[in-house]
């Protein structure tokens, strides 16, 4: 079974809906699952002044029982608090009131006719024939991106019982940068970060940037843009840890996994551009130094060698073959085979590598500006100022948590296709097996020494901090 989703619902209207199909039976889900990830899609500077009224919460309204999934639709019901205000302007019935309410001088039952460059306003009015703006831009609003993060942290649930993390954090704010923390691998054959320490790091920063000192310069930034009645836009990096090596396919363009998440975030409102690994980098570089050097270390023996210190998949089972297959918490089971680098992002022929997968995605500023822009008037064609409503200054962070729920709505789908099962134990049991196999082979590898002394990486072919030739960097 395919996973798929369907959401619905306008930015001010009752509420926003979210279908999610395909979800194995016996996934344990409450709503305090969801809410985490909704009230960190609404925090981060710059957001504009309906993010404190609407405080998300979900409804879980199809799917689920006694804190578990059925294996039927997910059905998730996310009301708009601000609802209240927009009853008469958003009412699903004919508006019969109309004409008393807009002589009561209700603005929001004014037509909006001044189209807002960068948004769907025009190009949304003229391809359905709306003499009213507000038909597009209801559902052309980025409030529904909610919808879109409570179906992905079902998606989230799954792949975290598997010890996959999916974690976000902001590259960029207009000119303020910070290089990736993740892509360059250290001497030791890992980046020089734990995933848990970029995590709270993020989390401290009121941009969700990891670096304190380039976080401060955002925040000023985006201030100086408020002021000036401006908007800017940033980069924004997802990095997935604990995946496994195969999921995806190179058999056919639709299944090249890079290209379904390139795909699925390009979808995202306001990104325009999405890299994977080096992503545009690599054009510039020779191969020697983009691709990322094999290495091989040998199998870890039950009894011989302790578990592995990170988090793996939750059950105890799980854990002990993803360990054997190679597993580290940092990568995912992949048979001991490791990269000196990740200058792919952690996906090869479409497939993923067992390295962390790393995707970068631009988001260009928000459209609505306090400042607007010349437009023309969608009925008169007279010129005028664009439309402007209360509206976010910068969104990247909150861009990038939607941004992981995106990736693992993705992911999982990828998940379902290869470890099957209409039931979470099903599932367990596809995963165990499958880590067994990738064990057995390591177990018939060649001898590690040897291995290991040809994946060495090309004399100096290294994008990243250069490793020791034959030597276990583990
Ligand atoms: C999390 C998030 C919040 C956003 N907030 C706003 C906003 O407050 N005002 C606005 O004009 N656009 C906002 N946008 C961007 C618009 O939704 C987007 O520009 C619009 O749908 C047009 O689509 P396009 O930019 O992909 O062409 C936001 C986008 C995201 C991802």
């Amino acid at each position: 079974m395919a996973l798929r989703l369907l959401t619905a619902g306008e930015s001010h209207g009752p509420g926003l809906v979210a279908v999610l199909e395909g979800v194995p039976h016996g996934l344990p889900l409450t709503a305090a699952d969801i809410d985490r990830d909704l009230a960190r899609r609404q925090r981060g500077y710059g957001r504009g002044g309906r993010m404190k009224i609407e405080q998300d919460r979900v409804r879980i309204v199809g799917g689920v029982r006694h804190g578990r999934t059925l294996g039927s639709p997910i059905a998730l019901w996310i009301p708009n608090r601000d609802w209240e205000n927009w009853s008469r302007a958003m009412a699903p019935e004919p508006p019969d009131d109309a004409a008393q309410a807009a002589a009561d001088g209700d603005w929001r039952l004014e037509p909006v006719t001044r189209p807002r460059p960068g948004h769907a306003d025009l190009a949304g009015a003229l391809k359905y024939g709306a003499r009213d703006i507000r038909d597009v831009l209801e559902r052309a609003s980025a409030r529904e991106t909610a919808a879109r993060v409570a179906a992905g942290a079902v998606a989230r649930k799954l792949l975290g019982l598997f010890g996959i993390r999916i974690q976000s954090y902001v590259l960029r704010i207009g000119e303020v940068a910070i290089p990736s923390p993740v892509l360059e691998y250290g001497e030791d054959g890992r980046p020089p970060v734990d995933p848990a320490a970029l995590e709270e790091a993020t989390e401290a920063s009121p941009v969700r940037c990891p670096d304190p000192v380039a976080s401060e310069r955002m925040v000023e930034a985006i201030r100086t843009a408020g002021q000036a009645g401006d908007t800017l836009g940033g980069v924004f990096e997802i990095l997935v840890t604990g995946v496994p090596v195969g999921l995806g396919s190179h058999a056919s363009g639709d299944r090249r996994l890079e290209g379904r998440l390139a795909g699925a975030l390009m979808a995202l409102n306001a990104i325009k551009g999405v890299e994977v690994g080096l992503g545009f980098a690599a054009a510039a570089l020779p191969g020697s130094r983009v691709h990322d050097p094999i290495g091989f270390r040998p199998p870890r023996r039950e009894g011989t060698e302790p578990a592995p210190a990170a988090p793996g998949p939750a059950h105890p089972a799980a854990r002990a073959a993803a360990a054997r297959a190679g597993a580290d918490g940092w990568r995912g089971p992949a048979a001991g085979f490791f990269r000196y680098r990740n200058g792919a992002g952690g996906i090869e022929g479409g497939i993923t590598n067992g390295e962390p997968l790393v995707l970068r995605a631009a988001m260009k500023p928000i459209a609505t500006l306090r400042r607007p822009l010349p437009s023309a008037d969608l009925l008169t064609g007279e010129p005028f100022a664009a439309h402007h409503e209360r509206s976010d200054i910068c969104a990247v962070p909150a861009a990038a948590v939607v941004g992981e729920a995106i990736v693992a709505l993705e992911l999982a789908a990828a998940w379902i296709e290869k470890f099957g099962g209409d039931s979470v134990d099903d599932m367990l049991r596809n995963y165990i097996a499958y880590c067994e196999r990738l064990a057995a082979w390591v177990h018939r590898a060649p001898a590690p020494e040897a291995s290991r002394a040809a994946g060495s990486p090309p004399a100096g072919g290294s994008q990243a901090g250069a490793p020791t030739p034959g030597r276990d960097p583990r």
